[in-house]
């Protein structure tokens, strides 16, 4: 595993496999805030479904500030996972993420926010047929891109997310490519740009305006 630094200071993973970054190289924590845990708003008690989970910086920041939220991750590859054991962090995040080091070996962590963070291991397209529907308030969705990962960002995989989600939840993505929203709307999302971050162009946010 390659990691590299980003213009913000935390570091970012190099995937072999799709020989692409795991974040925006203008900053890996920036982005998990500014795109993510900002752009849909967190409130305490939520429960959030993190798809792609990577090094979890989505949900370790949308931990920071918050108490007992429900953190389901999804993720395919163990050997991202253990690298959060020896991951250099900033030190605004360096307490939150004692407790988090500790995935790999448990895959479940309570930290002493009563924050909760359980990881599903597998294919994030069948995990998501295992979930409770209409139970998520809040969804970070972050494959890599669809050039990389076409199979990730269908329409098949956008209805699967939304039957999850309660009526009124968000969901944030980075990519703004017109058929990516095109397949968010025919899976019956209400899409809105999102900020952009490091970048000219928006991010997408999903709005789930009523249940199917
Ligand atoms: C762009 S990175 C996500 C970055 C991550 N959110 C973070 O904060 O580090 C994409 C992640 O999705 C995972 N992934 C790719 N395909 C997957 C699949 N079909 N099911 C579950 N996880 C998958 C990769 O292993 C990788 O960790």
């Amino acid at each position: 595993m390659k990691f590299v630094r980003t213009k913000d200071g935390s570091f970012t993973a190099f995937s072999k496999k799709y020989k692409e970054h795991y974040h925006s190289l203008s900053g890996a924590i920036e982005e998990a805030f500014e795109k993510h845990v900002n752009a849909l708003g967190i409130e305490d008690g939520m429960q959030i479904l993190d798809i792609c989970f990577g090094l979890g910086y989505n949900s370790i920041i949308a931990t920071k500030k918050h108490k007992k939220l429900q953190i389901v991750g999804l993720e395919n590859d163990i050997e991202i996972i253990k690298a959060i054991k020896n991951l250099t962090v900033p030190k605004g995040i360096e307490s939150e993420f004692t407790t988090f080091r500790d995935l790999a070996e448990k895959l479940e962590i309570t930290d002493t926010n009563n924050n909760t963070i359980k990881l599903i291991m597998g294919d994030a397209l069948l995990s998501l047929n295992q979930l409770p529907k209409e139970y998520f308030d809040r969804v970070f969705f972050d494959p890599f891109s669809p050039k990389k990962q076409p199979e990730m960002w269908s329409k098949e995989i956008f209805r699967k997310v939304y039957n999850v989600m309660k009526q009124g939840a968000k969901l944030s993505t980075y990519s703004c490519a017109k058929s990516i929203r095109q397949n968010m709307t025919d899976a019956g999302f209400k899409v809105m740009d999102g900020p952009a971050v490091g970048r000219k162009s928006p991010s997408t946010i999903g709005l789930k305006t009523h249940n199917p």
